[in-house]
């Protein structure tokens, strides 16, 4: 060896002694101490032996562009030809050719565009169909037109696991009508501290409503586990996410460290994942986040010890976009290591090409063993098969009738109305529908506040109520109940006539964000209206019903001592007529339905801002998971199953 080389030999031993020392304990994960579970319905003999046949004819270099995704704002169909990756997504607010406000018919011709490149006959071309992913969180949310849902805090808040199966059904077809086969969803974080800008991607904070949930939006979203050919039923891939932690990062910092136990993990972050495997999840997502310093992209201990091993997960791991690129050593166009420690396909949105050709060179090199690319091709191709993407046939594509059907907005009207929880209630609720009704307030006519993050752009924060013609506005809704009793709105400048309003409705809250956008260094927030506001109209003498729109619980106990009546709404998505639904009774003054949601989470109400994690404010100054009022009763609608304990709701104000 030359001087020049002894030299670069000993000052490297050097570092990699000095990288030792510095170096955190790599975290040690126990399999065995982790919960078992299997794949349901994923793996069968025939299908094996096609991927097997498969196998053979594929070159290395194609085998390399199946487990490479990119993001169609960065790739067109003509480039599969000379880089065959095996996927495609839409990312957030991608649009087809950079429009987000593409039809349906838009979207289809797209996703055929890219499939029928995946499929020709070319010399060296192994035909095998592109993948085609998004983020439907809360109905097809991409797509203008579609039906918007209640996003997962306000279904957490239903305690309907079976609403959420049907949820998932029916997002599904509206995918399926569009040509794209993969849902990143469900979410499966249990999220800890609400100042987490993803806390509303969350179903709950407990996990055992978690898990229950995941269950059946694999379910619904992919049909039985043993259902073959889930596309041409109308089904999609679904996808747990984001393995693993995301939900428990240290002061709710989004891709932040988890500090928690193993113990802690198991007991309450992984539970949702063991439930969605057993229910025969197609595909798992890799959490940005870090566990005790170790990026989650590069645990192979949870990524191929725990999820592939002791979970039994048999359908592929993706990673989130470009979450690879923030390992040690890596860049989001090189890393061994993702893929080593058990990523079966990177999310490579941009830097698809030279990440193409450096995995390349790593398998030709050995620094990526040919078994365990040979592993994750298996994986995906055994998505492929079991989704029916071989098939010639696409069923729901072009079905226009589907998208956004009265029934799916039936449904979505159904899921607001159970979402919603009335935390106070002094005898103003329900509205009479003779009644003069101010309504007011920044979210008052505003569906795209009703809707939040993930909605038709990536932080929806940029839409009108033009984009949503097959929506409702709280406002609208409200209005059509009134006129339906012979009441109506007014326009609250005449207090004094005949155009006093009997009550006013104020909606505010939270305005829409997405992921790291929305975190908070603090629980308190500021809504956004003024308290005068509020107490000028109690002042006058007009009672007040406060419909809050946020993402998660936040300290407002101001807001609740201005108003008369407070009803969490969360995210309710673009059919608000479900609010008006619960809030105006018939003409007898009866209500039409009654209020059956009740808290997910923990909801701040103490005498004092609360700064730093909820956990830290004692029970007296929160209302507690399972807490809702409701007309009927003067205790909780307290869900069938919740893990809340049952309190009076009297006992529950009386120490407020
Ligand atoms: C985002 C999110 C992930 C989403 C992906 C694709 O960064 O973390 O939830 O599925 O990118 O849009």
């Amino acid at each position: 060896m030359s001087v020049r080389g002894s030299i670069c030999a000993a000052l490297l031993a050097c570092a990699c002694i000095a990288s030792r020392a510095a170096a955190p304990a790599a975290p040690v994960i126990h399999p065995g101490s982790w919960p078992a579970a299997h794949s349901r319905g994923l793996v069968d003999e025939r299908t094996e032996a096609r991927i097997s046949a498969l196998l053979v004819q594929l070159s290395v270099a194609e085998k390399v562009g199946q487990v490479i995704q990119a993001d169609v704002a960065h790739i067109t169909p003509d480039d599969l030809r000379r880089y065959p990756l095996g996927s495609v997504l839409a990312g957030g607010g991608a649009g087809v050719n950079g429009n987000k406000r593409a039809s349906a018919a838009q979207w289809l011709q797209m996703a055929r565009e890219f499939r029928a490149v995946s499929l020709e006959g070319r010399p060296d071309h192994v035909p095998i169909p592109v993948m085609f992913g998004i983020d439907a969180v809360h109905g097809h949310n991409n797509v203008a037109g579609a039906v918007i849902y209640p996003h997962n805090i306000g279904l957490g808040a239903a305690h309907d696991a079976e609403l959420v199966r049907r949820i998932g059904a029916a997002t599904a077809e509206e995918m399926s009508v569009t040509g794209i086969d993969w849902d990143f969803a469900p979410a499966l974080p249990v999220p800890q501290d609400p100042r987490w800008g993803r806390t509303y991607e969350g179903y709950s904070q407990d996990p055992a409503l978690v898990s229950r949930y995941a269950a059946a939006a694999v379910e619904g979203l992919q049909g039985a586990a043993e259902l073959d050919g889930k596309q041409q039923s109308g089904h999609v891939a679904a996808t747990a996410k984001h393995y693993l932690g995301d939900g428990a990062t240290q002061d709710g910092v989004d891709q932040g460290d988890s500090r928690v136990s193993e113990a802690e993990l198991i007991r309450t972050h992984a539970r949702g994942y063991v439930a969605a495997i057993d229910a025969g999840v197609l595909t798992v997502m890799a959490s940005y986040s870090s566990w005790q310093g170790q990026k989650a992209h590069g645990n192979q201990a949870l990524l191929t010890g725990v999820l592939k091993g002791r979970m039994g997960f048999e359908g592929f791991v993706v990673g989130d976009w470009n979450g690879h690129g923030q390992l040690p050593g890596c860049s989001n166009e090189h890393c061994a290591a993702a893929f080593n420690a058990g990523i079966d396909m990177f999310m490579a949105p941009d830097g698809w090409r030279a990440l193409y050709g450096h995995t390349l060179e790593d398998v030709r090199s050995g620094a990526i063993p040919l078994s365990r690319l040979d592993d994750a091709v298996r994986r995906i191709l055994r998505v492929k098969f079991r989704l029916g993407l071989f098939a010639a046939q696409r069923p729901y594509e072009g079905r226009a009738a589907l998208f956004a059907s009265a029934a799916h907005r039936a449904l979505a009207r159904e899921a607001v109305r159970k979402s919603l929880v009335l935390l106070k209630n002094d005898g103003v609720l329900p509205i009479r529908a003779n009644a003069r009704v101010l309504v007011t307030g920044p979210g008052a006519d505003n569906i795209g506040m009703q809707c939040g993050g993930w909605t038709i752009s990536w932080q929806g924060d940029d839409t009108s109520n033009a984009d949503f013609p097959q929506g409702e506005s709280i406002q609208a809704g409200l209005e059509a109940a009134l006129a339906a009793g012979g009441g109506r709105l007014v326009d609250g400048h005449d207090l004094g006539g005949n155009d006093r309003p009997d009550v006013a409705v104020v909606v505010y809250g939270e305005k829409p964000y997405a992921e790291m956008f929305g975190d908070l260094q603090l629980a308190l927030y500021n809504v956004g209206m003024t308290l005068e506001q509020l107490r000028k109209l109690r002042r006058q003498g007009i009672p007040v019903v406060t419909v809050f729109l946020s993402g998660r619980p936040l300290w407002a106990r101001p807001e609740l001592d201005s108003s008369n009546a407070f009803v969490a709404a969360w995210l309710p998505g673009t059919e608000g007529g479900g609010i008006a639904d619960v809030l105006v009774a018939d003409a007898a003054g009866r209500p039409r339905h009654d209020f059956s949601g009740s808290l997910s989470f923990e909801w701040p109400n103490g005498a004092v801002p609360v700064r730093g994690p909820l956990s830290a404010v004692p029970a007296a100054g929160k209302y507690p998971l399972g807490f809702g009022l409701s007309y009927a009763g003067s205790g909780y609608a307290r869900p069938a199953g919740s893990t809340a304990s049952p309190k009076s709701a009297a006992g529950a104000a009386a120490t407020r």
